[in-house]
């Protein structure tokens, strides 16, 4: 755990270091994306109660089953998630979260079910007038739902699964909306005085300098991937020759880790069509 600021921590899990935020003021409270194992999610619930005052808010930032796992039964906050999110497959995410603990032997209790969401906003909301000073921001690319969460007088941002240093682009939305919004980002942070930026998974960037380091080399990732595809696509290769074509592409001077690949792969068939047959 990491304290940012008097009333602001930070817990890292011990699953795909998911980063959970708490902050309060005196007016109220907010916990972005609690995660991941029971005990962890009792901490953080623990730091939320003991902050909740008048307005209290339950903020996701895209509907991975990984980020709306929520803080447990008898929490009163109103949930908020871009509006997209009511559109995905809420048994499936659930599904998919069952997979995951059953593979780990792990019992959840109250069981994983989507949350019911109060509150969505299409583009950005402030919850300032409310007594919390965060600003929600749709940044789509990743999924199609997602968004940063910039607090306004802190100077941290959590940015959802963008930004990690133990990752790289996970493109499930579309290529072209991702490229918007990690081009959308710097102007963000000068306008909001964001200093650190925390990912969804990984270690918290502690300053504008680190942020922008890991940016530049998504960005070059991207167009990396793009710039094969364009020579390879108008000459007709199809999707298996272009996935072999892209083996080799590294990420900031590393070679993509096995681990990862199956997401450089997704990534390489998203861009491929979006190139055929233009964005979504
Ligand atoms: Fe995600
Ligand atoms: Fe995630």
């Amino acid at each position: 755990m990491l304290q940012l600021a008097p009333t602001t921590l930070l817990f890292t899990s011990h699953f795909l270091m998911q980063n959970s935020v708490v902050t309060g003021t005196s007016a109220g409270s907010a916990c972005i994306d609690p995660a991941y194992f029971p005990d962890e999610i009792d901490a953080i619930r623990r730091e939320f109660l003991q902050q909740r005052r008048q307005n209290n808010f339950l903020l996701f930032t895209h509907g991975d089953f990984d980020h709306v796992l929520g803080l447990g039964r008898d929490v009163d906050a109103i949930t908020v998630i871009q509006q997209q999110a009511l559109a995905l497959d809420h048994e499936q995410i659930a599904a998919e979260c069952r997979q995951y603990d059953a593979a780990a032997y792990l019992t959840r209790e109250p069981p994983f079910t989507f949350p019911r969401i109060e509150r969505t906003f299409i583009s950005r909301l402030d919850l300032s007038a409310e007594g919390i000073p965060l600003l929600l921001v749709h940044t789509p690319g990743h999924t199609a739902d997602s968004a940063v969460i910039l607090h306004l007088e802190q100077g941290w941002a959590h940015v959802g699964d963008m930004l990690s240093d133990i990752e790289f682009p996970i493109v499930r939305d579309s290529f072209r909306s991702y490229r918007s919004s990690l081009e959308l980002l710097p102007s963000l942070f000068r306008e909001y005085g964001t200093v650190s930026v925390i990912p969804g998974h990984g270690h918290l960037a502690a300053d504008r300098a680190e942020a922008e380091r890991r940016r530049a080399r998504d960005l070059r990732y991207l167009d990396n991937v793009e710039h094969r595809l364009r020579d390879l696509v108008p000459a007709g290769a199809d999707l298996r020759r272009c996935l072999s074509r892209m083996k080799d592409i590294r990420v900031g001077g590393e070679p993509i880790p096995p681990y990862l690949r199956e997401f450089h792969e997704g990534n390489v068939a998203l861009i491929y069509y979006e190139l055929l047959t233009g964005p979504k």
